[in-house]
C-alpha cells in the first residue's frame, strides 16, 4: 500500500519554518550567551529557556513531516554575531518573533482551502507567536521605564 504523503509546495514551506524554529533557537542561545557574558545572570537563564522551546517548536514541525512519511531537511541556520545592548537584544527578538508571526500566518492563508491538517497544525504556531510578540512588547515597554539594567535583570528578567 503506498502511504499519504503531503504535496511538495507544503513541504517546502515546512521545511521554511523548520529552519526559521531552528534559527530562533540559535537567536536565543546567543542571546543567553551574551546576557551571561554581560553580567544579565536572570537575562541568561530566561534566554536559555527561550532556545529550549524553540527546540521544541522545531521537533513539533518534524514529528508532523514524519508521521506524513516526510524526512526534514536540516539547512544550515544563520547565527547572530551579538548584540548593542539589552534593548537592541529585546528588539531583534521581537522582529524575529512578528516576522515568524507573519510566516505563519502566510502559511495559513496558503492552506486553509485545500489542506485542512496542515492549517490545524499551523494554528498552533500562531497562538506561539502571538504569545512571543507580546511577551517582548511588555519587555519592551517595561525596559522604557527604567535605566537600573540590574532592576530589569532581577525583577523583569527574574
Ligand atoms: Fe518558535
Amino acid at each position: 500500500m503506498k502511504l499519504k504523503t503531503l504535496e511538495n509546495e507544503c513541504v517546502i514551506r515546512l521545511n521554511s519554518r523548520l529552519n526559521d524554529e531552528y534559527t530562533a533557537f540559535y537567536f536565543y542561545r546567543s542571546a543567553s550567551n551574551w546576557c551571561k557574558v554581560n553580567g544579565f545572570d536572570n537575562g541568561y537563564k530566561y534566554f536559555l529557556e527561550e532556545s529550549n522551546q524553540e527546540l521544541g517548536h522545531a521537533k513539533r514541525i518534524e514529528d508532523f513531516m514524519a508521521d506524513w512519511n516526510i524526512m526534514p531537511t536540516l539547512s544550515p541556520v544563520i547565527s547572530i554575531e551579538g548584540f548593542f545592548n539589552i534593548a537592541d537584544l529585546l528588539d531583534k527578538a521581537y522582529s524575529l518573533e512578528y516576522g515568524l508571526l507573519e510566516k505563519y500566518e502566510e502559511d495559513a492563508v496558503h492552506y486553509i482551502d485545500n489542506y485542512i491538517s496542515l492549517y490545524t497544525f499551523i494554528n498552533q504556531f500562531i497562538q506561539i507567536q502571538n504569545e512571543s510578540v507580546g511577551e517582548y512588547a511588555t519587555l519592551i515597554n517595561k525596559l522604557s521605564l527604567t535605566n537600573d539594567l540590574l532592576l530589569f535583570d532581577t525583577e523583569v528578567l527574574g
